[in-house]
């Protein structure tokens, strides 16, 4: 694959097209959990829960429900349980993913997490099944998944149906990335499909222009929807509902 800032690659990752046993797919997970820790993957997502409670923005006196999409081994929602037990927090964690053994393996590796129900469903289907509307809707390393118009149906999803807000966590499409972890995986010897989908997650991933025109095109005013760099490599995208009274 030739590696093109200008614009998104569009080859599919193997760990959505490989057809591998279960063991398989839960040790890349795994290893996709190692590297959220080692790239410091959750700071921005906790850093989002953080400036909602800040502001006021959490609903209080009943349980914030937050839902991941694209939760994959479930560790973004582990560490958003731990994040709000050190804090008093009442939650309930709703982990959405298309794939049964990330659910399974998700499932397995949550057995000290009682707040987390695990949904396996693609998103893009999910009907009534969420029940109430969520509070916050969250995902990391999923939107670069998406082709087409999926990105745009994505975000206006979560803008009609999250309450209080949501935040897109995902790399930014740089060429010091894509060629800074090939090397970072090879040397921490991460599960195959993590050494050739990493990069080419950074090549589907998105600029800071790409998410200008997808906001645009949502009609979401492009003031009430914040990017965000996070080091290392990480490109977000904020909302927070300040019209709305939490409750
Ligand atoms: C790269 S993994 C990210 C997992 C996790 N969020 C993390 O930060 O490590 C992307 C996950 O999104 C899931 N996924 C892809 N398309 C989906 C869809 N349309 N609906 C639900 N899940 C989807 C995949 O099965 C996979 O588990």
């Amino acid at each position: 694959m030739r590696f093109d800032v200008c614009r998104r690659a569009s080859e599919p990752e193997l760990m959505d097209t490989e057809d591998c046993g279960y063991e398989d797919l839960r040790d890349c997970l795994r290893d996709l959990a190692s590297v959220n820790r080692v790239t410091l993957g959750y700071r921005p997502t906790l850093g989002f829960l953080a400036r909602m409670t800040r502001e006021g923005r959490m609903p209080i006196g009943r349980p914030v429900h937050i839902v991941d999409v694209g939760s994959g081994y479930g560790d973004t929602l582990r560490a958003i349980h731990r994040w709000a037990n050190r804090r008093g927090i009442e939650v309930r964690l709703t982990g959405i993913d298309l794939n049964p053994w990330s659910i399974r393996a998700a499932r397995e590796a949550s057995l000290d997490y009682p707040k987390i129900t695990w949904i396996e469903r693609d998103m893009f289907e999910l009907d009534e099944v969420l029940g109430d509307r969520p509070d916050i809707i969250v995902s990391a390393l999923f939107t670069h998944h998406l082709d087409g118009d999926g990105p745009l149906r994505f975000v206006r999803w979560m803008e009609d149906t999250a309450r209080c807000g949501w935040f897109v966590n995902d790399l930014l499409r740089h060429p010091v990335s894509y060629w800074g972890f090939a090397a970072l995986a090879r040397l921490f010897r991460w599960h195959r499909f993590v050494q050739h989908d990493g990069p080419l997650s950074i090549a589907r991933a998105f600029r800071r222009s790409d998410w200008h025109s997808i906001v645009a095109a949502t009609e979401i005013l492009e003031s009430k929807a914040r990017l965000e760099s996070w080091f290392p490599f990480r490109l977000c995208v904020s909302r927070v509902k300040t019209d709305v009274i939490p409750n």
